[in-house]
């Protein structure tokens, strides 16, 4: 057992359907602490860095457009295990499969408007907090 730190990310769906209390509260609730959180507008390039793994997928223009359609809400957020445990917490990416209970499972139905980004490992939870918070 670690006490790690993970990148997370409400979407700007999250942002506009007023669910960060929500969200937020279901983080503590859980035990984590959030040490640095500000909301942010995106610009094309941070996204474009964010998610360059994806920029030849057809769906990239789609994703682009909702990151930059308002504000997202940065946090490091931190704890034992924690970036396995958000993302635990957040539900799978396809929100089709998230179970009720779960962040997606919960409050998003589309594969891009899926309401919260969360690291997928120990080496992007580093590059995405730098990427992020500096
Ligand atoms: S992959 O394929 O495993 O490398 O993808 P991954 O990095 O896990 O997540 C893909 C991110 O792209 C967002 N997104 C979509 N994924 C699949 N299909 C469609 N149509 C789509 N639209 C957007 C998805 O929400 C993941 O974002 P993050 O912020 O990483 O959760």
């Amino acid at each position: 057992m670690a006490v790690e730190q993970t990148y997370i990310m409400l979407k700007p769906d999250a942002i506009q359907r007023q669910l960060m209390g929500e969200i937020i509260s279901r983080i503590e609730r859980k035990g984590y602490q959030i040490v640095q959180a500000k909301l942010m507008d995106l610009d094309s390039e941070i996204i474009a860095n964010h998610y360059a793994h994806l920029l030849e997928q057809n769906f990239y223009p789609k994703l682009e457009a909702y990151m930059l359609s308002g504000p997202v809400f940065a946090m490091i957020v931190e704890g034992e295990e924690a970036i396995q445990g958000m993302r635990t917490l957040m539900g799978p990416t396809n929100v089709f499969e998230a179970m009720p209970g779960t962040i997606r499972g919960d409050f998003a139905t589309d594969l891009t408007y899926n309401t919260i980004h969360g690291s997928d490992s120990p080496e992007a939870a580093e590059i995405e907090i730098k990427r992020f918070f500096g």
